[in-house]
């Protein structure tokens, strides 16, 4: 065997491994080698190939990688029209009633004749494409133009693995192949993570990602992104007589080794037709690409044939739609929502739209995160998704028309109306401290025992029965209590009466009586039962066990740093940082102090960790003038508890002098010494250790 004839073999070996790869790569989702080894046998069938032109193949897969960025596309003719589709604008079964009973009445046939058979099959959100084969080879690929004109965009589709280079089995001379490009939500997502790690725009949504890619000049693009195909019909063919009924002829391209979708079935009559309609209906959220509705086909090729066209629509197709899962609306405002654990999603209200079969107002942006990122502001026009059960989402916004006003001092220079959104620092429901979780992406409420959003939750754990066990307390009740206005926190329970609970519906006295029992029993509990039962974010039963027995109190506990907290086994920086950020809420430790007053009672013990570790500790504060909020007494108070002393006049020694309204000489003393000032927002903040 010569050189030539080894080189031969070598690239055919080459190119069956690579396809091989490939299928198992992009087909079955199962990679048989690594990268980098799929990468060396792609180099070497490419650097082959150039060293021996000869050997070259058009099917090889080297050539789906593209050349160079064109200039323009070239345009092409459609020997056979590329037709677009009627649609029936009702989403319910009349839809395929009314497309039956129109074929039926063309046909001229009789009432009691047999139903007509159907091909249903899906209707693809993409990108219309015709494919010319010939004899076997993929030649050319066109977009749909205007249906008589499209556009060359052969580079672009070579790069799509779906599209087979050559025909398998006995393909005729010429066979052109309709059908969609598109992608799928998960494919798109994970291309969008990784555009935007390297700042790039992120693609709106996956019909605008396939066309989008297929107008794209420079092919390397079409090949960065994840686009799919699905063959659904012919145009022009030569030498090949074709099978009787359109579902035999997508077997026949199937066969072809062309990718047919597997959700279509042959149905007869306009039930079967509906029913179809209703379960792709109820599968769509589950279905990996976007479908906007379901296509009807008269199966027969002879009766498509004598059904003919009206203008450009076939008389024996019709689109059956389901209601448009994306709409586009105008942002009126950013609201904030606080979640039963506290956790505060900003809200897009909306002027009212119709999207996924409802109207819609308010549409969910997930985080602070997600806002910064797909910068959505008051007075945007943003798209909004709603898909099956899915609460709405905005997917992104529509940069053109965001208002825009002149800047201030320069009426040229436009500026957006609205300013970026920034969450707020306290909870719009209580009023309590914001604090950051899960590297920052979780903005939460600290006020777990006091906020009204959380008020259901937290009673309902309060009372628990590895809790306060306050028996008969269950989920009804407390939405009665809340209801009513009675309760709003754990403290409030204790001032029931049972003359209170009379008030309440299917309150009987007895029963009364029993929960107010229960209530004034669950008063002697354990310290570890009234850790566990403040609801504090992280700590459990057992952690809760741990903390009771290692501190003791409840004011070393109080008082401990982060530092202390994780020196207990089992506690890390989540936990610790959960702790701290609940006792530095003024709201929770008020409320604490009502239920100790309320009754509640424990016994405490010298704990194991040192109390010494407080946040404060060696500290020496001195205050002067009029807080804000605080009165003196609180914020000495609250000093202490984290280990500091409070002291009369500023020294050298002050660590901290904390001014209010009209403070007076201290303030001067302790600018001349340069001790550090802090006014009340300060103190707060140095007590919640969050030094920023
Ligand atoms: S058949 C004879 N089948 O719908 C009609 N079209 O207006 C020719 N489409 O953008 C089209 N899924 O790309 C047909 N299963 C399907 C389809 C489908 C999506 C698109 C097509 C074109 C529009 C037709």
């Amino acid at each position: 065997m010569n050189a030539s004839g080894g080189a031969r073999d070598r690239a055919r070996w080459l190119r069956g491994e690579i396809e091989a790869h490939n299928r198992a790569y992009y087909e079955l989702d199962a990679p048989t080698v690594s990268d980098a080894a799929f990468d060396a046998l792609f180099r070497e069938l490419r650097e082959l190939e150039a060293a021996h032109p000869g050997l070259m193949t058009p099917d090889s897969p080297t050539q789906r990688v593209g050349g160079k960025p064109l200039e323009q596309f070239a345009p092409v003719a459609h020997a056979v029209p590329m037709l677009s589709i009627q649609t029936e604008t009702e989403h319910d079964a009349s839809g395929a009633q009314h497309f039956d009973a129109r074929v039926r009445r063309e046909l001229s046939l009789a009432d009691d004749l047999a139903d007509v058979a159907y091909a249903a099959e899906l209707k693809f959100d993409g990108l219309a494409v015709s494919l010319r084969f010939e004899h076997g080879l993929f030649t050319q690929g066109a977009t749909r133009g205007d249906g008589v004109t499209g556009e060359d965009v052969t580079q672009n589709l070579k790069t799509i693995r779906d599209i087979p280079l050559r025909l398998a089995g006995m393909p005729p001379p010429l066979l052109e192949v309709r059908g969609e490009v598109y992608m799928c939500r998960d494919a798109l997502a994970h291309y969008n993570e990784k555009a935007r790690a390297r700042g790039e725009k992120p693609l709106v949504n996956p019909r605008n990602g396939a066309a989008g890619s297929i107008r794209q000049l420079d092919p390397s693009i079409a090949a960065s992104r994840p686009l799919r195909f699905f063959a659904y019909g012919i145009g022009a063919v030569e030498g090949w007589s074709l099978p009787a009924t359109h579902s035999e002829l997508l077997d026949a391209l199937a066969a072809f080794g062309l990718p047919v979708c597997a959700h279509r079935i042959v149905a007869r009559g306009w039930r079967e037709l509906a029913d179809f309609h209703d379960l792709i209906g109820k599968e769509r959220p589950r279905i990996p690409f976007d479908i906007d509705g379901v296509v009807y086909k008269v199966d027969s090729l002879a009766l498509q044939n004598s059904l003919g066209f009206r203008s450009r629509e076939p008389r024996w197709a019709v689109a059956h739609k389901y209601p448009a899962e994306e709409a586009r609306t105008v942002v009126m405002a950013i609201d904030v929502q606080v979640g039963r654990t506290g956790a505060l999603t900003p809200v897009a209200k909306l002027q009212p739209v119709f999207v996924g079969g409802v109207t819609v107002s308010n549409a969910t942006l997930h985080n602070e995160e997600e806002v910064r990122r797909k910068d959505v502001r008051v007075g945007d026009t943003v798209i909004v998704r709603r898909a099956g059960d899915v609460i709405p989402e905005v997917v992104a916004t529509v940069a053109e028309l965001r208002p825009m006003k002149s800047a201030e001092g320069d009426f040229l220079d436009r500026v957006p109306c609205h300013p970026p959104f920034e969450l707020p620092v306290t909870c719009p429901q209580c009023g309590s401290h914001v604090v950051r979780e899960e590297g920052g992406i979780v903005a939460r409420c600290s006020g777990g025992l006091v906020c009204p959003a959380q008020a259901r939750g937290a009673l309902l754990h309060f009372a628990s029965r590895r809790a306060m066990d306050i028996e008969g307390l269950g989920d009804k009740l407390v939405d009665q209590l809340i209801a009513s206005g009675q309760v709003k926190t754990p403290a409030d329970l204790y001032a029931l009466t049972s003359s209170m609970l009379a008030s309440l519906e299917r309150m009987g006295e007895k029963s009364a009586e029993n929960l107010i029992h229960s209530i004034k029993k669950s008063c002697d509990t354990s310290l570890a039962r009234f850790i566990f039962a403040l609801g504090i974010r992280n700590v459990g039963e057992s952690t809760a066990k741990e903390l009771a027995r290692c501190f003791g109190s409840l004011s070393a506990l109080q008082n401990a740093s982060a530092a202390a907290l994780e020196e207990i086994p089992d506690v890390g920086p989540v936990v610790a940082k959960s702790i701290v950020d609940f006792f530095a809420e003024t709201h929770n430790r008020e409320e604490i102090a009502r239920l100790v007053e309320a009754g509640v009672r424990w016994e405490e013990h010298e704990g194991v960790a040192s109390a010494a570790t407080g946040r404060f500790a060696g500290k020496t504060f001195v205050l002067t003038g009029t807080l804000p909020s605080l009165k003196r007494e609180d914020a000495k108070e609250l000093i202490e508890a984290a280990g500091g002393k409070v002291s009369g006049s500023v020294s050298k020694k002050t660590s901290y002098v904390i001014a209010g309204e009209e403070a007076g000489s201290k303030l001067d003393r302790a600018r001349e010494l340069g001790i550090a000032i802090l006014d009340e927002a300060g103190l707060l903040q140095l007590l919640r250790g969050d030094d920023s």
